[in-house]
């Protein structure tokens, strides 16, 4: 089968292009085995991965236009047509597929991911009904991968002011904790206009998520919320 590949090193590289590999593939592969194959083939190729089994999120990548994560993205999804894997759209790209993720990460640390508690903390656990727990579902799953955010327009216009679609999720899932205490501070800090409006329901997100979460959902339940406060 054919694979095109981004290449782009910028220590000799003037400009970006795509060169073709040919790979034998059999049922079962998937894409990271590709791009370990070319990277035995050719030791400068580089790429990130890890865990191999959709858990670390390292391994995103743009495939015929779609961002996905390599190590679960069958070949033989691709049966039809060579196979263009560039990095993800929208991010500098350091070298090849590997690409600066660091507006990325700024914003999923700007929504304090992490429970803020007003009372003391209890000597045990802070207990959850399975209602309130079951909230959460949808929520907790997302690994980071960042196929979301560099798949969305209004992040590549705004990486740095912009939260972006994993931001934004990872902000409800703190709102919709029961044990989160800090509803109001997390509701005011989402004020402005590159914060949760700046979502155009496009939905690009919600087709890149390898875990099949649904962001475009969860800005929704903070404009609600939102407007509920509001009134
Ligand atoms: S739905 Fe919103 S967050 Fe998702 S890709 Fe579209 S603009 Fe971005
Ligand atoms: S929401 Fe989905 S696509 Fe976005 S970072 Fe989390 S797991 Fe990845
Ligand atoms: S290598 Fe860890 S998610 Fe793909």
């Amino acid at each position: 089968m054919e694979f095109r590949i981004y290449r782009y090193n910028p220590d000799v590289d003037q400009e970006p292009h795509l060169q073709t590999f040919e790979v034998e593939t059999d049922r079962g592969m998937m894409l990271r085995d590709v791009l370990l194959e070319i990277k035995r083939r050719d030791e400068s190729f580089a790429f990130r991965h890890s865990c191999g089994e959709g858990v670390c999120g390292s391994d995103g990548v743009n495939v015929n236009g779609r961002n996905r994560l390599a190590c679960i993205t069958p070949v033989s999804d691709y049966r039809k047509g060579p196979v263009v894997i560039r990095p993800f759209p929208g991010r500098p790209v350091i070298r090849d597929l590997v690409v600066d993720m660091s507006d990325f990460y700024r914003q999923y640390h700007a929504v304090d991911p992490w429970l803020k508690r007003k009372d003391p903390v209890p000597e045990q656990e802070s207990l959850q009904t399975p209602e309130e727990r079951a909230r959460l579902d949808g929520l907790w799953e997302c690994i980071l991968c960042g196929c979301c955010s560099t798949s969305c327009p209004s992040f590549w216009w705004n990486p740095d002011k912009f939260l972006g679609p994993q931001a934004l999720l990872s902000s409800w899932r703190f709102l919709a904790d029961s044990r989160d205490q800090a509803e109001e501070q997390r509701l005011d800090d989402l004020d402005g206009p590159y914060k949760v409006f700046r979502c155009h329901t496009i939905m690009n997100c919600v087709d890149a998520c390898p875990k099949h979460l649904n962001p475009t959902q969860a800005i929704g339940h903070i404009r609600n919320l939102m407007l509920k406060k509001s009134v």
